[in-house]
């Protein structure tokens, strides 16, 4: 298809107010990123020329979408003066003679989908699905196997609100059409809005081809509630994990495993059940065991968990950390960190061995700083390395040694002077004093 011959307008200006939420409807995440973000990526597939239609939260819309695409059009609605779906169209100035009018809550739609909409002359094309349950959408009139009209559900009369073909809210029209109809378009509803919807009944007046296109639910769900976001959330899963798991990744009890949009994995990995993998995270040739969460972060031949924690830029590669340890901002190569640790802001080199219980201390209240371990270092359980501190190669640090700011010279031994006492049959004497 031609990108250049299709203009597509992203319907993102409504408040949203069924999600219960202080945040705008679009800016709410599917896999990690807002749902606006994965329709403006959908549509880049098959248009050169978006706009996105924007009101509620005009500013914040625009600033995340601006972090994302940088060849996207805004207009803001008048959303006092002319509030609704039809409203959102007043001041729109489509390049091309088709124009693609898409919801912004509908984050699961696919460019294939799309494509259907397009690859016709029909002066309009409009989804349509049969539903069990029709709550919240725009019924769809037929008659005599026409469609007349889309009434919304706060219009609809007992009868109407039976009719289980609903609107699925994605159209395509000729210029034409949206030059001529939505001038026309009034608020006398229920909800005393411009519905675009209405549309439709001054086309079908004037005999226009309106040609309904049947779509599925699995890429044309709308979300107009905090039930519908986890739906959807469910779906774009499902879709991801697909896709990696086509492309060789294993998956134990992927319906437990959650991966977002932007992750990456490179050769031979295994993802054990109830994982969390979360923002521009590379896994290659690795194993992450069972519940653990990975945060925008780099694994690299290593085995990860069960239980462990990966926190935002670390980069780890041949290495084994194990359950209950937690990594953050550090780079680890060749080392080993098998139990209950805290690894933060630090860099450790090949052949190091963290023991059971160690912490860096990298927070002294105001300031974080770096903790810096060279090659072959082993270092004793429940250590606690005071942060800044550069320990070299080849030193070994004793069991339970608090190891103060400093350089710790190549090929010494650290540990603290504790003295040890025996008291011998003390147990007896304290049991039978008491
Ligand atoms: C709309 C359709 C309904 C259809 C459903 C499908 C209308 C009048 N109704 O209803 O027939 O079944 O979608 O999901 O179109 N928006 C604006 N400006 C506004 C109001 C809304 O840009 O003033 C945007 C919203 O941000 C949203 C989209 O338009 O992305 C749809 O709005 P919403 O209020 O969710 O419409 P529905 O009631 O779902
Ligand atoms: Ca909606």
């Amino acid at each position: 298809m031609n990108k250049e011959k299709i203009s597509i307008v992203v319907l993102a200006a409504g408040k949203g107010s069924r999600m219960k939420s202080s945040k705008a409807k679009v800016l709410h995440a599917i896999s990690g990123k807002a749902m606006l973000y994965h329709i403006i990526k959908t549509a880049q597939e098959i248009s050169n020329d978006i706009t996105v239609v924007i009101g509620h939260q005009k500013e914040e819309v625009k600033e995340v979408m601006e972090s994302y695409f940088d060849s996207i059009n805004f207009l803001i609605q008048d959303t006092k003066k002319y509030p609704g779906t039809g409203g959102a169209m007043k001041n729109i100035v489509p390049k091309n003679e088709k124009v693609l009018v898409l919801n912004g809550d509908m984050p699961l739609i696919t460019a294939d989908a799309l494509r259907g909409f397009v690859d016709t002359d029909a002066d309009i094309v409009m989804s349509i699905f049969d539903l069990k349950d029709s709550n919240g959408y725009g019924r769809v009139i037929i008659e005599d196997g026409e469609v007349q009209r889309i009434v919304e559900q706060k219009d609809a009369s007992e009868l109407e609100l039976k009719v289980t073909t609903v609107n699925a809210g994605i159209y395509a029209f000729s210029l034409s059409v949206i030059k001529k109809y939505i001038p026309h378009l009034s608020n006398a509803n229920a909800q005393k809005e411009y519905y675009l919807t209405d549309v439709i009944a001054l086309a079908k007046e004037d005999s226009l081809v309106i040609s309904p296109l049947l779509v599925n639910e699995e890429s044309f769900k709308g979300v107009n509630s905090k039930r519908d976001l986890a739906d959807c959330e469910v779906i774009m899963q499902n879709k991801i994990k697909n896709r990696w798991m086509d492309k060789g990744v294993v998956m134990q009890l992927p319906s437990s495993i959650y991966i977002e949009e932007s992750v990456i994995f490179e050769g031979e990995c295994t993802v054990e059940n109830s994982c969390k993998i979360t923002g521009n995270t590379l896994i290659k040739n690795s194993h992450i065991k069972s519940n653990s969460v990975i945060e925008n972060s780099i694994i690299k031949n290593s085995d990860i968990g069960p239980l462990a924690h990966i926190r935002p830029f670390s980069d780890i590669q041949d290495s084994h950390i194990g359950n209950f340890v937690e990594v953050k901002k550090s780079s680890l190569s060749g080392v080993k960190a098998g139990h209950l640790s805290y690894i933060g802001d630090a860099e450790i080199d090949k052949g190091t061995n963290i023991g059971a219980g160690v912490i860096t201390c990298n927070y002294d209240g105001i300031y974080k700083h770096k903790t810096s371990i060279g090659k072959n270092v082993f270092i004793g359980s429940d250590s606690q390395l005071i942060a800044p501190l550069k320990i070299e190669d080849d030193v070994m640090i004793a069991a339970g040694t608090t190891l103060t700011s400093g350089k710790v010279p190549k090929g010494s031994l650290i540990k603290n002077q504790i003295e040890v006492r025996t008291i011998k049959n003390f147990y007896y004497k304290y049991f039978t004093h008491n």
